[in-house]
């Protein structure tokens, strides 16, 4: 091989490799249903969602199964503010009917949760169906 062309090899190889390994290593965008399923199932704090609810396997039995949230119809705003504040929609302490069950409204407001986490958490219960 002509010293002209291995040059012109060695370069291509070096800025083959560098768009490759930039293109592997490039951070991916999570959505934020996607965003709201890492936290909903991460150990931070106000995150305690799991210890009365079940979502697919796993959780308490004290609030209603969210598994299938999604399939209710509640629009993403309004499971925002039932997270940060359920009073809002439920009364403390009344029995309430949820998907044909009975509950003691006692789901805790969780305004330690930023605006983001808030839309994250209830875009990720919406997409449960
Ligand atoms: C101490 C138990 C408890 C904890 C902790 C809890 N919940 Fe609840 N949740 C309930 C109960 C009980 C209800 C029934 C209504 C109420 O209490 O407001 C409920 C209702 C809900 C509903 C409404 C379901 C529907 O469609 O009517 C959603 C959504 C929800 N919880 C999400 C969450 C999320 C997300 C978290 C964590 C950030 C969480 N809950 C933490 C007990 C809890």
């Amino acid at each position: 091989m002509k010293k002209g062309l291995t040059v012109v090899f060695i370069v291509l190889v070096i800025v083959l490799g560098y768009v490759a390994v930039h293109a592997l290593t490039a951070p991916v965008k999570l959505s934020a249903a996607q965003l709201g399923g890492q936290l909903i199932h991460s150990n931070k704090k106000g995150i305690d969602c799991l210890a009365c609810h079940t979502i697919g396997k796993k959780g308490g039995n004290v609030g209603p199964d969210l598994s299938k949230e999604g399939t209710l119809k509640h629009s993403v705003k309004w499971i925002e503010v039932q997270i940060a504040t359920p009073a809002k929609h439920f009364k403390m302490g009344q029995m309430v009917k949820i998907s044909g069950k009975s509950y003691m409204a006692i789901m805790p407001d969780h305004k330690m949760l930023s605006k983001k986490e808030l839309f994250d958490l209830a875009s990720y219960l919406d997409s449960l169906k």
